[in-house]
């Protein structure tokens, strides 16, 4: 197995042309989402995942991407309903921003990635004009069976083009952990520059570098996380679109996210916020290159440290079985080298990954409820970022002698 560490190569970055140094490359991975049977030719799909900060904009960034359709396709598993803690703090955006963004006459509100309509069946339910765009197909009919208004499509400038002719400007356009997604983030701001009201604002949030790095989170790397954002890489590339960061605000979710509200340039005074949370990216190291050495070294502990540990159980003939089929888990596997030897299966309450395999490793997804039946030694916690909701809900399994394993920040058995 070779160190991640690479420190010699450069591209070129997609925000500002500046140069990006290469400062971890986890060799071929698979489409994160990717959960198939054994003989879908999707299995095989494979890209290099190296990440780099830009000299110039700061932003951290990957090399290479892959295609849109092959990541995003109609039968996309991912169901953003899935957690009952998500669901409560999507409702209360939404109430949020119906309560002071959508006060005026007939306001209009657009989603960017809205999946199964966790956030817009409360703003639908509000009687606000909507619009969820989306390209997986079945997600999306999940968000209209609820009667929440989806175009099954990717938003792009065009899209946005087309949205503003025929239902006019939108006063909210908001986004959740889709923009750090998108490669082509330079289309996806021109439409919103284009789509937005001249007083509306632009809200996404996405997983924050600063808690990435600080938590050593090394599993937030993976291929839909193609930009990782922090508040000052964020505000630089705003500028080259004629927007502004009018507001940031951190949030626990997703092991650490930031929201970002946005404005036309100019339209909005930035409240403090922005500067308090630059400073502190300032202190924290988060545009020098020797903080990204640090964590790449860490990263190296943490794998070095699993694969022992679970070497081990495996050897004493304990059984392991992993929680929660993640999009995080496949960074995870695929570079510690995780497969079903060590891991037989993956427990997950989503439908459309049980039965099928884990992108890369192979790992079998099974119902939740195989969990006790019976319990094992000890549960791999893929979705640590579920952690208090599942040790809540699997309570028995600790009380009957079950241990959990993590590895972020670093690997711990509770
Ligand atoms: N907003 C939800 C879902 C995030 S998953 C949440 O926060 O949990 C990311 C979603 O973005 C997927 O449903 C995917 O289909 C969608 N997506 C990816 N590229 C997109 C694009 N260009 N335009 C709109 N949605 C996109
Ligand atoms: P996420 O970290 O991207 O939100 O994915 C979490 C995964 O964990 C998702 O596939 C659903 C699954 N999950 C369970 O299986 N049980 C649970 O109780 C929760 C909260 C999530
Ligand atoms: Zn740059």
């Amino acid at each position: 197995m070779t160190d991640g560490n690479n420190k010699a190569g450069t591209f070129p970055c997609r925000i500002c042309g500046g140069t990006v140094r290469e400062w971890f490359d986890f060799g071929p991975q698979p489409i994160s989402n990717a959960f198939t049977s054994a003989d879908d030719p999707a299995a095989l799909v494979r890209y290099d995942l190296v990440v780099g900060l830009c000299d110039g904009c700061t932003m951290v960034q990957q090399r290479e991407e892959c295609a849109r359709e092959e990541m995003f396709r109609p039968d996309y598993p991912y169901r953003a309903s899935g957690s009952a803690l998500m669901c409560k703090y999507f409702e209360e955006v939404a109430e949020h921003l119906v309560s002071t963004e959508l006060t005026g006459p007939d306001p209009f509100l657009v989603e960017i990635g809205s999946n199964d309509g966790v956030m817009l069946r409360t703003v639908r339910s509000a009687g606000i004009r909507h619009l969820g765009v989306d390209p997986s197909r079945d997600a999306a009919e999940v968000a209209a069976a609820e009667g929440v208004r989806v175009r099954v499509d990717f938003f792009e400038e065009s899209t946005a083009a087309s949205i503003r002719a025929d239902e006019g400007a939108a006063d909210v356009i908001f986004s959740a952990n889709t923009i750090s997604h998108i490669s082509y983030i330079d289309s996806i701001l021109r439409g919103v520059a284009t789509l937005l009201a001249p007083r509306g604002v632009f809200v996404f949030e996405d997983r924050y570098l600063g808690d990435i790095v600080e938590r050593s989170c090394f599993d937030q790397l993976y291929d839909e996380h193609f930009y990782l954002f922090a508040a000052r890489s964020v505000q630089a590339m705003l500028a080259r679109f004629g927007l502004e960061l009018v507001d940031v605000e951190h949030r626990d979710v997703h092991g650490g996210t930031v929201r970002y509200t946005v404005a036309l340039a100019g339209a909005r005074t930035p409240t403090p916020a922005v500067a308090t949370m630059l400073e502190r990216e300032r202190r924290q190291g988060l545009a020098e290159f020797a903080t990204y050495e640090a964590f790449a070294t860490r990263i190296d502990t943490i794998r070095d440290e699993l694969v022992a540990l679970l070497t081990r159980l495996h050897d004493e003939g304990k059984r392991v079985v992993g929680y929660g089929a993640t999009s995080k888990s496949a960074t995870v596997t695929n570079y510690c080298g995780i497969g079903p030897e060590l891991v037989p299966f993956v427990c997950d309450s989503t439908a459309a990954k049980q039965g099928r395999l884990a992108p890369g490793s192979g790992i079998p997804v099974r119902p939740q409820e195989v969990f006790s039946d019976p319990y094992p030694a000890y549960a791999l916690l893929f979705a640590w970022n579920h952690a208090d909701e599942i040790m809540t809900k699997e309570h028995t399994f600790a009380e009957r002698g079950g241990r959990w394993i993590q590895y972020v920040p670093t690997v711990h058995i509770s």
